[in-house]
């Protein structure tokens, strides 16, 4: 098999007057001009329902950027019935021939689909330049080229043959029969990608239900691998309402597995499904989650400020702290909080928060209507509250987009709601910690709430550091030490979190790609 390349994309620059400047302001003409229609795709063949949807620009909701079609029961079970026989002929193309395809739609993605893939990522996802180009370009780059060449390195493994000149054993990683449902959210393009494609390399068939709020850069995607060779059938494009798609996939005994990123509830609606219709099944269904968090920032009294405080603006406001790493709460030892909370108003108030297209700004609009009225509940409640203190932000307006102001709130119960519940937005809240009661607080950090995503410590202390490696062993699937919480990078820093968010696969990881493969062992004997 071909060497690939291990290197992750380079992030481009976006300076004045370079070419991806320029080709990036075509692009997003194009993408604002026009509404694209999205049709469902299954077997290669597209329909379109009488159940229409549409895809605004968060930051300007009058302004419909896509047309798309939910799937009903009917169509789904179309899908599922294509996928089911598809995929034994998909699983029998050589394994060679897949990596070939997945390499060309990386090599498209890479030039000449980059700006498409980014302006549909910040028109319909609200997403600035820098964080476009890290989702849509790099990150979904690395992901189809990474798992292509973490799955040829497994496929190097040779089981012992404990006689060679009479025995040969092997093992064949054939994907897993019957049909995989993907279910991808809205706040990664490059997630999309991942969750679909992913157990498609590995020889599966699937069913693909994008994020209506991530339509159009989900149906870019598509629309390359399609280009780049991925047979009909292989991934059915299905937008669709949640439970009508939930209710059919796991009714089918040919579900094989559930690719999903979202929320605990959906998925554990999902877990319950499957359970409850276990005895039909032909295989056990893979459950593969990633599911929120609430992810945190611990100082030490040993921390450096500055870095503490950079690091906390942009992980929680970055992208309006709608990544799923994003930092929701903090916890600042006494000694330190003067210099660290006048570092965050300072910082907070410099943020330019507007249109995408505005290379200034700092972030845009959160998601939708739903996420607008979420994320202004907790700042209500923390106005209301006599033990929280909002000391930036606090303001939001959706006139023209979902426009919620970065809000800093800090808390004197480190278990009141807005401290523990995930608010999926730019909502930071601090708890300010009397030193004598390290320790508790340390504690505090992973018993207060069911989530352990992403998390960070700052401190220069070594002996503390070794301390916060055991007291938060559980805490987070993804550890930094003196670095935001978010920007974990395919293949260097694999993603996903325990507990209640998520099975913890690790996308971007070596192990996420054997949970798409059914491999069989085979012993000849001479
Ligand atoms: N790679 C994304 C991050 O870590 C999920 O922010």
């Amino acid at each position: 098999l071909k060497d690939f390349s291990v290197e992750n994309e380079p992030i481009l620059s976006y300076r004045k007057d370079s070419p991806e400047r320029k080709a990036l302001q075509e692009a997003l003409k194009a993408t604002a001009s026009n509404c694209e229609e999205i049709p469902i795709v299954i077997g290669g063949k597209e329909f379109k329902t009488s159940d229409v949807r549409h895809q605004v620009m968060p930051h300007d909701h009058a302004h419909k950027l896509a047309q798309f079609y939910y799937a009903d029961k009917k169509l789904l079970q179309q899908a599922i019935k294509t996928a089911v026989e598809t995929q034994p002929k998909w699983d029998r193309v050589p394994l060679a021939e897949r990596l070939n395809i997945w390499e060309k739609a990386a090599d498209l993605m890479a030039t000449k689909y980059r700006q498409e893939l980014n302006s549909a990522t910040m028109l319909g996802q609200s997403k600035t330049v820098i964080q476009a180009e890290i989702d849509a370009a790099a990150e979904l780059i690395d992901f189809i080229r990474l798992n292509a060449y973490f799955l040829k390195e497994v496929s190097k493994y040779r089981p012992i043959s404990e006689d060679i000149k009479v025995t040969k054993n092997s093992m064949r990683y054939r994907g897993i029969d019957g049909f995989i449902a993907a279910v991808s959210p809205f706040n990664f393009t490059a997630i999309g990608g991942n969750l679909s494609y992913t157990p498609a390399l590995m020889g599966n068939a699937v069913l693909w239900k994008p994020s209506d709020t991530a339509m159009l850069s989900n149906w870019r995607i598509f629309n390359i691998m399609r280009e780049a060779g991925v047979p009909d059938g292989v991934v059915n494009f299905v937008p669709a309402d949640g439970p009508v798609f939930g209710d059919t996939i796991t009714a089918s005994p040919h579900l094989a597995g559930i690719n999903f990123t979202g929320s605990v509830p959906t998925f554990n609606r999902l877990w319950k499904q499957v359970g409850n219709n276990i005895d039909n099944y032909i295989n056990f269904p893979r459950l593969i989650g990633e599911c929120g968090g609430k992810n945190f920032h611990f100082v030490h009294k040993s921390a450096d400020v500055q870095s503490v405080v950079t690091s906390t603006i942009r992980s929680a406001f970055e992208y309006c702290g709608q990544k799923c790493s994003a930092c929701s709460r903090m916890y600042v030892p006494e000694s330190l909080w003067p210099e660290i909370k006048a570092g965050l108003q300072c910082e907070a108030e410099k943020l330019k928060i507007g249109d995408v297209q505005d290379i200034s700004s700092f972030t845009s609009a959160v998601i939708d209507d739903k996420a607008f009225k979420r994320i202004t509940s907790y700042i209500e409640h923390a106005k209301k509250s006599p033990n929280l203190e909002i000391i930036a932000g606090g303001t939001y307006s959706d006139s023209k987009g979902y426009f919620v102001n970065p809000t800093i709130v800090v808390s004197k119960d480190p278990k009141d709601r807005i401290m523990v519940e995930e608010i999926f937005g730019p909502v930071l809240t601090i708890y300010v910690y009397k030193e004598a009661d390290l320790a508790e607080t340390m504690k505090l950090v992973h018993t207060s709430t069911k989530f352990a995503l992403t998390g960070a410590i700052f401190g220069q202390d070594e002996n503390w550091v070794q301390t916060a490696l055991e007291e938060f062993k559980w805490a987070a699937g993804n550890f930094y030490i003196n670095d935001k919480s978010t920007g974990s990078v395919v293949g260097q820093q694999p993603f996903g979190g325990g507990r209640m968010s998520g099975t913890n696969d690790k996308a971007g990881g070596p192990h996420y790609i054997l949970r798409w493969t059914s491999p069989q062992s085979i012993k000849e004997t001479f």
